[in-house]
């Protein structure tokens, strides 16, 4: 199980510069995440879009636990051709905290 406030933390310090996390955020270098767990990835969001790129928009996949913590540990590597330079985090424990957080955006 992850730690939701140990998860909330990494992201304010790994994710928050390209990513908001609150309901109808506003896109920054990376799209809003509110709502991210079981959407498809690249898909656009209802309250606006995000330029995602093709790599993205084309992968085909929803967002779960699974795919989350394979994207996480080498996101230019699951997803090649992706604008999200990110290196990608090598600590599992550090990927479950992030993801049990990202469960709780709904
Ligand atoms: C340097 C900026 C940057 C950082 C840091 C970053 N991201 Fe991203 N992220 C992006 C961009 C840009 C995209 C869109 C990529 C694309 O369209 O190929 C993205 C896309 C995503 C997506 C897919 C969203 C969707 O709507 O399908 C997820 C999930 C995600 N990031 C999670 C994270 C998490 C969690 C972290 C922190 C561990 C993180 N990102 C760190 C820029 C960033």
């Amino acid at each position: 199980m992850g730690d939701v406030v140990r998860g909330k933390s990494l992201f304010i310090r790994m994710c928050q510069m390209c990513h908001t996390s609150d309901p109808n955020g506003k896109h920054r270098v990376g799209p809003n995440l509110f709502g991210v767990v079981g959407k498809t990835c690249g898909s656009k969001y209802s309250h606006s879009g995000f330029n995602y790129t093709e790599s993205m928009r084309t992968k085909g996949i929803v967002w779960n636990e699974s795919t989350l913590n394979t994207y996480l540990e080498f996101p230019m590597k699951f997803i090649p051709g992706t604008r999200m330079v990110f290196n990608g985090i090598r600590k599992e424990q550090d990927r479950k905290d992030i993801i049990a957080y990202l469960a709780t955006l709904k």
